[in-house]
């Protein structure tokens, strides 16, 4: 049975910040001395590998058609990229994702529960590699996110302070608060001016949320903030430009570092159930 933990990063609303977290996340936890991989599942437009300025061959779509090994389709990214470490033996692998590919996740139940049980078993080859794996979903609260969603042991939301930020992080919340098993949700305010305001956002969200929901159980708790680290931009050029990896030492960057040492040291606190259970039981829904 797998020791890796899977973390899925989602928010509701397109352009929260979801990859921006995703890869600086990522980049934080192997500077920390873990490895970890990060799985573009933006299944409309995935864009990890252009902000991380790759070009793989293969994809997510490559080795779940089996036309690739898993091995050959993850890219590390070398650590002379990402360095400097806080501890040893860090890693930093991602596989691209695949554009178009909501057809996995739509159609017939048989269709998803196939796409599911493929991808459980790509999840359960790369816990013998990782001990952290990463999911940076695609915008929205339907079949092509709200599984990687009900799969994840730790699900963070990536919320903005405006209104339709909140309420789509509202809404991927309350659903996810529904399951059966739900996983433990955190709230990341990003692009926020300071901790009252992300503790502020955090707080209307739980409010909400024990107004509205039956289950009182795992409400999602508050991670941190992150600050605007000055590069955010609605244009289409700027919002695909590459992430700086060596660039450690952005406030944003110093942010993200926090809520990786946080939730590490939570998982010491916690031994997760694991995401094979997890994704069972979405199977036998
Ligand atoms: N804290 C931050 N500081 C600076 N720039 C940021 C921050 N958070 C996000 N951005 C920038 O905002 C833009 C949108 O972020 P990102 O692409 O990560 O959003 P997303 O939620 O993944 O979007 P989509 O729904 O399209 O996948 C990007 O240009 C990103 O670099
Ligand atoms: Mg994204």
């Amino acid at each position: 049975m797998s020791q890796s933990r899977l973390i899925t990063v989602s928010s509701g609303k397109g352009g929260a910040g979801k990859t921006f977290v995703s890869i600086l996340f990522c980049r934080e936890l192997a500077r920390l001395g873990k490895r970890v991989a990060l799985i573009d599942v933006d299944l409309g437009t995935p864009n990890v590998h252009i902000k991380l300025r790759q070009k793989p061959s293969k994809s997510l779509d490559s080795v779940l058609q089996q036309q690739c090994s898993l091995s050959s389709a993850l890219v590390e990214i070398p650590a002379d990229q990402w360095q400097p470490a806080v501890a040893p033996g860090g890693k930093f692998y991602f596989l691209k994702g695949v554009s178009g590919a909501s057809e996995f996740l739509g159609g017939d139940l048989d269709t998803q529960d196939k796409f599911l049980l493929d991808f459980q078993g790509l999840m359960a080859q790369l816990a013998d590699e990782v001990d952290l794996i990463v999911l940076d979903t695609g915008a929205g609260v339907e079949f092509n996110v709200v599984p990687f969603c009900m799969m994840a042991e730790d699900l963070l939301v990536v919320v903005c302070d405006d209104e339709s930020s909140r309420s789509d992080a509202w809404e991927l919340m309350a659903i996810v608060q529904g399951l059966k098993d739900p996983p433990q949700s955190w709230v990341i305010a990003n692009q926020v001016k300071d901790e009252k305001m992300g503790k502020t956002i955090s707080n209307y969200l739980v409010k909400l949320l024990k107004k509205y929901c039956r289950s009182t159980t795992a409400l999602p708790e508050y991670l941190g903030w992150i600050p605007d680290s000055g590069e955010s931009s609605s244009s289409a050029k700027e919002q695909s430009r590459a992430i700086d990896l060596m660039d450690t030492e952005t406030d944003a960057s110093r942010a993200i570092h926090q809520l990786a040492t946080l939730l590490l040291k939570h998982h010491a606190e916690d031994v997760g159930d694991g995401y094979h259970d997890r994704v069972q039981s979405i199977l036998n829904r």
